[in-house]
């Protein structure tokens, strides 16, 4: 530069914010933008100089090249994108590179905004839904939080999770909208995957629980049918006779009739419970859930001798459940029950069925019964798959049961009877106070 303004003559040595290297007298280097300019009409000439140490402005700057690097690799890890949206026209939008591989595009394509492109590649079955929800957000909610599907410009389907937020201006006028856009495909493949096993575990479940309750139902079947066969010889008998009344026979018809009909009850019970079918979430009341088994369990256990008492919440609440799921679990703590009463004497064969609310609000089922207890040292290994003390037992009850309970948000465990025996309890989340209490 000097050697320029010397040749050249020109009266700007060098331009404004030119940005060295400087060193310091004790050595050390640092950042510094220099500008040199000849005062005009100076002879000899003067010179002028500004040199400012830039060392603050240079880490920020690098600072944020790194950060953003930082971001865009955290952003790949992910699997997430961001974007804003600007309204009142003063920035330009902005897309994350990583959004332009969230939503199949290739980075540096010409700019089209966000939801207009997004619109179009939403599924089908999902885009009602997502109309809704992008449209409270623009007529005043502050944000969108919202699982669909999207289809890419090459076919492929992904799952995204999108959660936006609007900022309004003090007239109310949207100023700006940031979004993130999380593709949670491989998330959503392992939860149904997961969902699957459960549900083919928890229906193994079922048939083996069935297996188990064989005795109880064969007898609650054989029941009506022995009644049936006793009205028909009785129906026979009055036919053979000579001064036949159509009034009786007429009478023992319609008990046969509806032996027939209870029979069928039963296997129409048991095939609801035993089908494989998909999990359905309802709100339900909790001693809704309790009467249920009962009908279910109840031949079985007075087979067995053993007596169940119902003491249902006086607050009825409500419970949002898989209704089969539910009964299943109950089901297999009762059938525990009443194997561990087996050989209690016939006074102390009672199980005791309760709902309880809570000091969270949550619905606590309790199955209690008289039998051996649990000891400490297997308390812990009872809820192990394959974990059973019985000749024939597949050890797969608890195991299955606390599973159910889990996927619905509950926890089951296991504690000792004051009065000897064990206490099964299950906790339910509370349905919000809203919709029910
Ligand atoms: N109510 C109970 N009282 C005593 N022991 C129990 C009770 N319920 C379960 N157990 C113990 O837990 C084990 C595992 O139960 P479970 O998973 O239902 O499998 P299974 O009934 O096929 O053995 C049982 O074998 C038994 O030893
Ligand atoms: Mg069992």
């Amino acid at each position: 530069y000097l050697r320029h303004y010397i040749e050249a003559g020109e009266p700007r040595i060098i331009g404004i914010g030119r940005e060295l290297l400087a060193k310091r007298r004790a050595g050390s280097e640092f950042s510094a933008e220099l500008a040199v300019g000849r005062v005009q009409g100076t002879e000899p000439p003067r010179f002028v100089g500004f040199i400012r140490d830039i060392t603050v402005r240079r880490n920020a700057e690098e600072a944020l090249r790194r950060s953003e690097a930082q971001l865009t690799v955290a952003q790949e890890i992910a699997n997430l994108g961001n974007y804003v949206v600007h309204f009142d026209g003063k920035f330009e939008d902005y897309w994350s590179p990583h959004l332009y591989r969230v939503l199949g595009r290739r980075y540096g394509e010409p700019y089209i905004s966000v939801y207009d492109y997004l619109e179009p590649m939403v599924h089908p079955a999902d885009r009602a839904r997502w109309l809704q929800v992008r449209g409270e957000l623009d007529r005043g909610a502050r944000s969108m939080d919202i699982e669909y599907r999207v289809i890419h410009p090459d076919g492929a389907l992904r799952y995204v999770h999108h959660i936006a937020h609007t900022t309004r201006g003090p007239d109310g006028r949207t100023l700006r909208q940031v979004g993130t856009l999380h593709d949670i495909t491989d998330r959503r493949r392992a939860e149904d995957e997961a969902r699957q096993m459960q549900d083919r575990i928890a229906h193994f479940g079922r048939i083996s629980t069935m297996g188990e309750m064989a005795a109880g139902i064969a007898h609650e079947v054989n029941q009506p049918l022995t009644a049936i066969a006793t009205y028909a010889q009785a129906c026979q008998r009055l036919i053979g006779s000579k001064d036949v009344s159509t009034e009786e026979v007429a009478t023992a018809l319609e008990h046969i009739g509806a032996q027939a009909l209870r029979a069928g009850e039963v296997i129409r019970r048991l095939r609801t419970f035993v089908k494989n079918r998909e999990v359905r979430r309802e709100q339900i009341e909790a001693n809704r859930l309790l009467e249920d088994v009962l009908t279910l369990a109840q031949t079985d256990a007075a087979h067995n001798g053993v007596r169940i008492v119902l003491e249902p919440s006086p607050l009825s609440p409500q419970v949002q459940a898989d209704a089969v799921q539910i009964q299943q679990v109950i089901l297999n703590l009762v059938r525990n029950s009443i194997d561990a009463m087996l050989d209690a004497p016939e006074a102390r064969r009672e199980i005791v069925l309760r709902t309880h609310v809570d000091a969270e609000g949550d619905v606590e089922f309790m199955v209690a019964d008289r039998g051996t207890g649990v000891d400490t040292g297997t308390m812990a290994e009872l809820f192990n798959p394959f974990f059973t003390t019985k000749p024939g037992g597949t050890g797969l009850g608890l195991s299955i049961s606390r599973s159910i309970v889990r996927a619905h948000g509950g926890k089951l465990w296991c504690s000792a009877n004051p009065g000897g025996g064990a206490r099964f309890f299950f906790t339910l989340p509370a349905v919000p106070s809203s919709a029910g209490s």
